[in-house]
């Protein structure tokens, strides 16, 4: 078997090169079909993002007819664009906060990426600087890219990389107990933000315990601790609302997406914030 050139993600690649892969060549609705014809049903949804399912014509039609208009163009400045205009819009709308500002990324890690800046930024701005740390739980997954790496609370995800992002703390990942203590030993004063998944998935795909997510919340006013949940996989209906602060009831500082914000027929995420440009995200252009 000739050797492939292509590096598979989260793989043993020595095993991997041993045993031919499953090519998958095309999907409709919640069936994929490989390139010898075999079907199978999608249970996991791709990578837990394809929501709305495979082979929808009008999202491919959406996309072509905009290629063919104006394929992308810088939104620095007063630059801006009508689908960027109108995707902020219905997002806005469709956000667990009241008047979300809406920052978009090119996906799940990037977003996580964008959230740890700008809530350093936001803090630092209100002459809090030393408002650095970020919160995360053991068994959190919050995607690859660098800053999310050094949130995570999967052992193996942070292995062989040295040091990763200073000023982070991790917590058990089922106890409000704990965040309130380690709030309380780091000082209030040093933390910017807590960050969770809703529901922890690459983790284990476990729920929280009941009232978890509205027992951070207060803990986080409490403390002026800015919350941020990476509703990643849990946004876009996968547990039965929008979003799954609306599910819990809790609203949240910033709400991280991608995944089912495309369904996957685009690489893409946002950020979703209650503070408001003026406060954070102008100060993060100059
Ligand atoms: C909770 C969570 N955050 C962030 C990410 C990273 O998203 P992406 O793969 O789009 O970079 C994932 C991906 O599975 C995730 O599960």
């Amino acid at each position: 078997m000739p050797r492939s050139s292509f590096w598979h993600a989260f793989a043993n690649m020595e095993s991997i090169s041993r045993c031919e892969p499953l090519v998958l060549e095309r999907g409709e609705g919640v069936t994929v079909w490989d390139t010898s014809g075999r079907r199978y049903l999608d249970a996991v949804a791709g990578l837990w993002n394809c929501n709305v399912g495979h082979g929808r014509q009008e999202i491919a039609d959406a996309a072509r007819d905009q290629l063919g208009k104006l394929a992308s163009f810088s939104t620095f400045g007063d630059y801006s664009n009508g689908p960027s205009e109108e995707l902020a819009a219905r997002l806005t709308a469709l956000a667990p906060m009241p008047d979300a500002s809406v920052f978009l990324t090119s996906g799940g890690s990037d977003s996580v990426d964008t959230a740890i800046k700008m809530v350093r930024r936001y803090w630092s701005a209100l002459g809090q600087p030393e408002r650095r740390t970020v919160v995360s739980r053991e068994s959190a997954y919050h995607g690859m890219h660098f800053g999310g790496t050094g949130l995570a609370g999967i052992e193996p995800n942070r292995a062989g990389y040295g040091d990763l992002v200073p000023d982070t703390a991790r917590i058990p990942w089922d106890s409000a107990d704990a965040l309130e203590k380690t709030i309380e030993s780091l000082g209030a004063q040093n933390v910017a933000a807590f960050i969770c998944e809703p529901v922890l998935g690459a983790g284990g795909i476990l729920l929280l315990p009941e009232g978890y997510l509205r027992e951070v919340a207060r803990i986080c006013r409490a403390s002026g601790v800015l919350l941020v949940l990476d509703e990643v996989i849990t946004g876009f209906g996968q547990i039965g609302d929008w979003f799954a602060a609306h599910r819990f009831g809790v609203e949240p500082d910033l709400v991280l997406c991608a995944k089912g914000l495309t369904s996957g027929y685009l690489p893409m995420g946002a950020v979703l914030s209650l503070c408001q440009p003026d406060q954070v995200l102008a100060i993060m252009r100059v």
